[in-house]
């Protein structure tokens, strides 16, 4: 056995980079997946038939086909499409939060059904509007049901990031790649980003149980 770490360390700004890249595409997506995704929650409740088959369509195709084969689409198919030629960034941010939007809706549904019946029937008889409940009432309520189910969302954008190496941006893994092909070692670099992808995941499993509690705060008697 021949290990030799050095030859990584020589070349941590490329796993810095690469580490802040998947941070950053991981916390758009996120973001954009959860907004989306909720929009979505709430189409796929409403009593308008056309949007929940819009909604359940757009669930089942996303949900259905694998995630790279749709960032394969997004990114090379695109430009052959409809001219459109998108960064690699670009791309992840595009074919991510779609992805995770069916995901997340499907989170919040569950969590928005989840919501007491007598929660809704109080706020119709004191004459709450439909949108104020949801805003007000219902959302809230579920947003601390889904809580754990989105930790687990957060962490699988996290690792599933590393699928955007595969179209040549330059994250975590890709970072790797980058330090086998200049120092011909591999068992080193793949290592290193293990544990860097491990320690994230720690974090962000710390920082939500830390928000978990806060949030059920109100619960403790
Ligand atoms: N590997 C799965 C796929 O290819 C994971 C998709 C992303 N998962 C998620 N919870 N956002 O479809």
């Amino acid at each position: 056995m021949n290990l030799d770490f050095s030859c990584v360390w020589q070349y941590w700004p490329f796993l810095y980079h690469g580490a802040l890249t998947t941070l950053k595409m991981t916390g758009i997506c996120l973001v954009l997946g959860f907004l989306l995704g909720v929009l979505l929650s709430l189409i796929k409740i409403s009593n308008c038939k056309p949007l929940v088959w819009f909604g359940r369509f757009y669930t089942s195709i996303f949900r259905g086909t694998p995630l790279l084969v749709q960032l394969c689409i997004v990114h090379f198919g695109l430009p052959q499409l409809i001219g459109v030629t998108l960064t690699t960034t670009q791309s992840g941010i595009l074919t991510f939060s779609l992805n995770s939007a069916a995901y997340i809706s499907e989170i919040f549904r569950g969590g928005i059904m989840g919501v007491d019946k007598g929660q809704y029937e109080a706020a119709m008889s004191l004459g709450v509007s439909y949108r104020d409940m949801m805003k007000d009432i219902v959302l809230p309520q579920a947003v601390k049901h889904v809580l754990p189910s989105l930790v687990n969302e957060a962490i699988a954008l996290l690792k599933e990031s590393s699928i955007l190496s595969y179209i040549g941006a330059v994250e975590l893994l890709r970072a790797a790649d980058q330090i086998t092909v200049l120092t011909f070692r591999f068992f080193e670099p793949y290592l290193v980003i293990a544990l860097i992808y491990y320690v994230m995941v720690m974090i962000l499993s710390a920082v939500a149980s830390r928000l978990e509690r806060w949030v059920n705060r109100s619960d403790r008697v």
